[in-house]
């Protein structure tokens, strides 16, 4: 089994590259963004209490968010490991995944694989998504602004704690998808 936290500002690119990797190393894509905005589209309890949060390019309070990772770990599934996409964004996120994966999958994370790209090309990359993706935080640069905000003040010291653990690799997230997808597949290569 091979556990992978994606890791990255929004607009990295962890969406993208999630999909190759899950099909080149046959992994399950557990996306917390995605699982929003599903519950907010077909408007469930849990739908409603985050949407104000992600509306305004802020964090869904942990509680929430952790409730809802858990219930998507223990789910059966045949695939070789997962992809934790958008997951963990604070350090107690990182705390509970930990213990999740030994708990429930019995393995560890083995890779934090972050990719790089520069915050100007971000705002750019997010509000030419919002043209198409109808998400309403890609709408406007000053909800944008402030999802990467929230990223530098509350996520980006999750990767000190791969780092402790030599497990915190870069790769350049400006360039070609499938160049990109080929250094993040030499990286996961390197592990298993
Ligand atoms: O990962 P993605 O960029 O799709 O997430 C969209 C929004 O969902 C974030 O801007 C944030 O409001 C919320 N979210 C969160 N905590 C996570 C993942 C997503 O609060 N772990
Ligand atoms: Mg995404």
């Amino acid at each position: 089994m091979i556990n992978i936290i994606l890791f990255g500002p929004p607009g990295s690119g962890k969406g993208t590259q999630a999909e190759n990797l899950i099909e080149k190393f046959n992994l399950k894509q557990i996306s917390t963004g995605d699982l929003f905005r599903y519950n907010i589209k077909n408007e469930t309890e849990l739908g409603k209490a985050a949407k104000s949060f992600i509306d305004k390019g802020e964090l869904v309070p942990d509680k929430i968010t952790i409730d809802m990772l858990i219930e998507e770990v223990k789910k059966p599934t045949d695939s070789s490991g997962f992809i934790f996409d958008g997951f963990p964004r604070t350090v107690a996120q990182t705390e509970v995944l930990e213990k999740i994966v030994k708990d429930v999958l019995n393995a560890p994370i083995n890779i934090c694989l972050a990719l790089v790209v520069d915050d100007e090309i971000l705002v750019q990359r997010l509000l030419k998504r919002g043209k198409t993706s109808g998400r309403t935080d890609d709408s406007n640069e000053e909800i944008i602004r402030n999802r990467i905000k929230e990223y530098y003040t509350k996520t980006a010291e999750v990767a000190e704690l791969y780092k402790q653990q030599g497990k915190y690799v870069e790769v350049n997230g400006v360039g070609e998808i499938s160049e990109i997808s080929e250094k993040l597949f030499n990286e996961v290569k390197k592990i298993s």
